[in-house]
């Protein structure tokens, strides 16, 4: 099975983004920490990450016929991105929705989800956590 995953925009600056929220570790303890966990369950896994919306549409496009499922923490356009939503509805591949914290709990305006709109599973709060029970639910779909 191969997953994309995709991480948004600031995600690049883990560690150094709001430590207290998002934790001291860095964006590369993150991306070993999801091959890692990937490798671990047998899911082959290729990891994106982009500031910008048009590059993590693009991404998604170009994902389908070529990834079995589809793994994202759109950090920031979460709670904006119409752009993203329908990208993820057009390809129509599983996918799986994932914060860091819980954003059910934060400010106001991180309540709502675009992507919570397709995504068959949203886990949020668990931290580096929330991605390796995301790739194994997409495996538990095949
Ligand atoms: C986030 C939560 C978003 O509200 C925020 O904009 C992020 C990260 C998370 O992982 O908790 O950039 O997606």
């Amino acid at each position: 099975m191969k997953v994309l995953v995709i991480n948004g925009p600031n995600l690049n600056l883990l560690g150094l983004r709001e430590p207290a929220l998002y934790g001291a570790r860095n964006f590369a303890a993150l991306q070993d920490f999801i091959r890692s966990s990937a490798a671990a369950i047998g899911v082959d896994v290729e990891l994106f990450q982009s500031n910008h919306e048009g590059a993590i549409v693009d991404a998604i496009q170009a994902a389908y016929g070529v990834f079995d499922a589809i793994l994202i923490n759109p950090a920031a356009y979460t709670h904006t991105s119409v752009a993203i939503l329908d990208a993820l509805k057009a390809v129509a591949l599983p996918t799986v929705e994932v914060h860091l914290t819980d954003i059910s709990t934060r400010e106001e305006f991180r309540r709502f989800s675009f992507v919570s709109l397709y995504a068959q599973k949203t886990i949020c709060g668990k931290g580096f956590d929330g991605y390796k029970e995301g790739l194994e639910y997409l495996k538990s779909l095949q």
